[in-house]
């Protein structure tokens, strides 16, 4: 398990610096609900990887990227917000959520105000840049929909699950990466490599993001154990282990997925169910592949100080315990 600094902290600070002004607008109850979840903690892995790619393609001043990478930490952060509503859960960040804190009416318009704002951000950009994020952000709508409507769907397909994550988790980074190698201008062809390594990072991303839902430790995830069993989210290690147990434990899985209310012996059964079959090996594979697939893209560049640290930051998304 390897853990490394994103990003150089004093860069990040510059980036949270403009995250506090856009929240701090004079209105109380979205300065709170907004503060709770920006202050709380969060990888800022976007914003980290824009700037990254950004200084790879050899940007000449990482300020003119900073509020860019502010806004997109602003647009993950509604998004979070808004994912949890949807996915009714109660701790993100080992904190209770937004809308558990401060009630479902005041999370949501919070936010709405966050995207806004990230928009606002966003609208000093050419278009090509703006461009790029907003495609993403329509890509997350998409695939939250499609997910939702696929929620207890125990015949969900492997293929249709990743083109799920795709589009509501990878797009957001791989936008991140492309518009970070945009902005420092260059050619074509290196933002479509920056594009496709941010693309499958965010992929192996999220296959970690569920193997760490059964298998991490609250105390680092910052989530509870076996969210995604308990919500009937069909996740890589659901969909593994239903296509690869017999009739008992397809039963009992097929149960733990489509009851809303299970007692946590029966998931924590569930996950044992999981890690027999060998649906955790197989999920932690795939996001190691996603992550060599992501290594392999930026091969094609120029190596450099900046490739390795991108490199480094493909293996953190794929090999981390929070
Ligand atoms: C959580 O994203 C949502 C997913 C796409 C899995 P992160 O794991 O990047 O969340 P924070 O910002 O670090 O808390
Ligand atoms: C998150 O997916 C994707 C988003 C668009 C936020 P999850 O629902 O798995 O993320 P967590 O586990 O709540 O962070
Ligand atoms: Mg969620
Ligand atoms: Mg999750």
């Amino acid at each position: 398990m390897m853990d490394i600094e994103l990003y150089s902290s004093d860069e990040m600070k510059l980036v949270n610096d403009v995250i506090n002004e856009s929240i701090d607008c004079g209105i109380k109850i979205i300065e709170r609900v907004s503060h709770h979840v920006i202050d709380s903690g969060g990888k800022r892995i976007r914003p980290a990887v824009m700037l990254a790619a950004y200084k790879s393609l050899n940007g000449k001043d990482v300020k003119e990227a900073v509020p860019l990478a502010a806004s997109i930490e602003l647009i993950h952060t509604g998004t979070l917000i808004h994912d949890d509503i949807n996915d009714r859960s109660a701790v993100r960040r080992g904190m209770p959520t937004a809308h558990t804190k401060f009630g479902t009416s005041a999370a949501l318009l919070t936010g709405d105000f966050l995207f806004v704002k990230a928009f606002e951000l966003l609208s000093e950009y050419d278009k090509e840049v703006r461009d790029i994020i907003t495609q993403a952000c329509l890509s997350v709508a998409v695939g939250e929909i499609i997910q939702s409507q696929n929620i207890t769907n125990i015949h969900l397909s492997e293929k249709d699950y990743l083109e799920i994550i795709e589009q509501k988790t990878a797009s957001p980074i791989s936008a991140s990466s492309r518009a970070g190698g945009v902005m420092a201008g260059g050619q074509a062809a290196h933002h479509d490599i920056l594009e496709k390594y941010g693309l499958n990072l965010g992929i192996g991303f999220q296959i970690m993001d569920d193997v760490l839902d059964v298998v991490g430790a609250h105390k680092e995830t910052g989530k509870p154990l076996g969210n995604d069993l308990s919500e009937g989210k069909m996740t890589i290690l659901s969909i593994h282990a239903l296509n690869n147990t017999n009739n008992s434990k397809y039963k009992f899985l097929k149960s733990v997925i489509l009851n809303n209310q299970n007692p946590m012996e029966d998931i924590l059964e569930a996950i044992d169910i999981m890690k027999n079959v060998g649906s955790i090996d197989y999920a932690r594979d795939l996001s190691v592949s996603y992550g060599e697939k992501a290594r392999a893209a930026l091969e094609e560049l120029p190596r450099s100080e900046m490739i390795d640290k991108l490199m480094l930051m493909a293996n953190f998304a794929v090999d981390r315990n929070h």
